[in-house]
């Protein structure tokens, strides 16, 4: 959704502004501005489109402030326009403000504001804190120091909803004030430079040291110090965090794309997160809970709950957490989980799964997860998410920083993350026969190597996706442990090529869909569970006798028959089966989204972290 970034120091700020929105496109935008500081005069110059459309303006290269904030716009309260874009100054020109998420009560704030005399430009909810800002400061009477900050901060009090900002003001030339509420925010240091940013991406090639803000924390920078403060204005100190991802993690390194680099970074991102957990001949090891034989023994289910892909990665991993512990688990989407009140109690653990750990309806399942008495883990990719600052436990899946907005490195690393964990749990436990918990655990280690010989002959999967990029219409099948890929599969290839395309467990088809079938439609079939092929493959041949052409993904030696396509993947244990079965998926829906001639990493409507409802 949208993105900030923000720069205070001794260079002139506009270039890196616009690298740091350029790094910032991933999350899915309309439209980009910029407003630098320089002596007692706010320059302000937005466009809509892409962020080169700003980077080719006239007048640009013309902002020399050393001081500045930018921000690209995912519209939610009024259509994608200059007007609309941020930055927003007030109607003094006194103060400009960038702002990520969505202010709930702004009708009421605006209309207050209209009757004391302030006039709005725009349609978003963003415009009335900049006037508000103005409102406070001229209130103000003591002239101190402290003027802009109590100003900001009385605006921050005033705000329902969620917020993350930054405020830079023509009397203030040497200072930016930010602040933020259920939306992320992080300051980077650097001696004589600070940079702020939505996403620490924008930031990660000028400096790896980071200060996270909490709800409410308001930071006063300069290019020389950081001032924290609570939300009475109490000042507060906070550690300097060092992130250990590495800047090339940002580019495409030669690749065309970052979702085709992701997809083949796999082998290594899957190496990464098993290393942290496992290695051989050991017992799983997971440093970061503290989860008792006791507390096990005592829960009478596990949720596990999440968004879209990350999603899948639960249902993925429900099989071997229910095969090897013996305890019900449910896997939850979110936002219907927030709202249905599920039967939670002390005796529940909970399982939150996020990428980006911002995802606004993950955070508020575990909200609710909490306040129910449940204990919380969060897995997340993103250090100091805000998923990872709520829960109770935290497990980091180390995939790297994921830019395209279609998600795969995270996917498989959260499979792998979670399998370990049902195994160490099930080693805690004593649940399981250890004897096959190290047939899975040797199998897990296999994994990198398996995936690189997926990895190693995409020519077939180029070739099928020649045949079938016109499509309207396309069906994923799978039992048992191959429905959630299908599911997986599915929503790749609608989210990156636009093709309409829906997952069944084969079973189903007889139950309607398979009214659906008929003369050159296209099915892919995953076959990963010996004990289901042969029932599988009876569904599929009903879709064939009715005209489908059919793509199957098996690790099974099962027959050509008529099918158009088999793709043979490593054999592996089927409970950790979805790790490699999603590999042709997931090239399959790129290179169907590249035939078509579409932006892979930027999708239509779609934003990497989705941080409002
Ligand atoms: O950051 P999260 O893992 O919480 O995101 C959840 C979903 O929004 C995300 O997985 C989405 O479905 C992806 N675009 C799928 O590729």
């Amino acid at each position: 959704m949208c993105g900030i970034i923000g720069y205070i120091g001794n260079k002139k700020a506009t270039p890196i502004l616009i690298d740091g929105l350029l790094k910032l496109e991933y999350r899915g935008y309309d439209s980009a501005g910029i407003s630098t500081l320089e002596d007692t005069y706010i320059s302000n110059i937005k466009k809509t489109g892409r962020v080169k459309n700003l980077y080719d303006s006239e007048g640009l290269d013309n902002l020399n402030g050393t001081i500045g904030i930018a921000h690209t716009r995912w519209a939610t309260h009024g259509k994608p326009s200059c007007e609309n874009s941020h930055p927003h100054l007030d109607n003094s020109n006194t103060f400009a403000v960038v702002h990520n998420g969505i202010i709930e009560n702004y009708a009421e704030l605006r209309t207050f504001l209209t009757n004391n005399g302030y006039n709005f430009l725009s349609e978003t909810d963003t415009e009335v804190i900049p006037n508000l800002i103005h409102y406070y400061f001229s209130k103000d009477t003591k002239n101190d120091d402290g003027k802009f900050l109590r100003a900001v901060k009385s605006a921050c009090n005033d705000l329902k909803g969620s917020y993350a900002i930054s405020v830079i003001s023509k009397l203030y030339p040497n200072r930016m004030v930010v602040s933020r509420k259920d939306s992320p925010l992080v300051v980077g240091y650097r001696d004589n430079e600070k940079y702020i940013a939505s996403d620490i991406p924008a930031i990660l090639s000028y400096t790896k040291n980071i200060y996270l803000l909490n709800d409410y924390d308001i930071a006063e920078l300069y290019n020389d110090s950081v001032n924290f403060y609570d939300k009475n204005l109490n000042k507060i100190s906070k550690d300097l965090k060092n992130i250990e991802w590495d800047a090339s993690s940002v580019e495409k390194d030669g690749f065309d794309d970052y979702m085709i680099k992701e997809i083949f970074e796999q082998p290594k991102t899957i190496r990464e997160t098993i290393s942290s957990h496992l290695q051989e001949n050991e017992l799983c090891n997971f440093p970061e809970l503290n989860i008792s034989k006791d507390y096990l023994t005592s829960l009478n289910k596990i949720f596990i709950v999440a968004c879209g892909t990350a999603m899948h990665a639960g249902l993925a991993v429900k099989n071997i957490f229910e095969k090897l512990l013996s305890i019900p688990v449910e896997v939850d989407i979110a936002s219907e989980f927030r709202y249905r009140n599920p039967l939670i109690d002390n005796k529940t653990l909970m399982l939150f799964i996020s990428q980006s750990g911002e995802t606004a309806d993950t955070l508020a399942a575990l909200a609710l997860a909490k306040s129910k008495g449940a204990k919380t883990i969060a897995i997340s990719n993103v250090v100091g998410s805000s998923i990872t600052r709520e829960a109770d436990y935290t497990i980091y899946t180390h995939a790297g920083p994921e830019i395209a907005v279609a998600s795969t490195k995270a996917y498989t690393s959260q499979v792998v993350l979670l399998d370990i964990l049902a195994i160490h749990f099930a080693e805690v436990l004593g649940s399981s026969a250890s004897k096959d918990l190290e047939v899975l655990k040797s199998n897990l280690l296999k994994l990198p190597e398996k995936v690189k010989e997926i990895l190693s002959n995409t020519d077939t999967i180029k070739d099928f996706a020649k045949k079938i990029y016109n499509e309207h219409d396309i069906f994923f099948l799978g039992r048992g442990i191959d429905y959630p890929v299908a599911m997986e599969a599915s929503l790749k290839l609608k989210e990156i090529s636009y093709i309409h395309s829906d997952a069944y467990a084969a079973g189903e088809l007889k139950h309607g869909p398979i009214a659906l079938i008929e003369n050159g439609i296209t099915v892919v079939g995953i076959l990963t569970d010996s004990a289901l092929t042969p029932k599988t493959i009876s569904n599929l041949q009903e879709v064939m006798t009715r005209g489908a052409k059919t793509l199957i993904i098996t690790n099974q030696s099962i027959k050509k028959n008529n099918f158009n396509l088999v793709i043979n993947i490593p054999e592996t244990d089927s409970l950790i089966s979805p790790i490699l079965s999603v590999v042709p998926l997931q090239l399959l829906s790129y290179y169907v989204a590249k035939e078509k001639g579409l932006d892979v990493d930027k999708p239509r409507n779609l934003a990497k972290s989705v941080t409002v409802e």
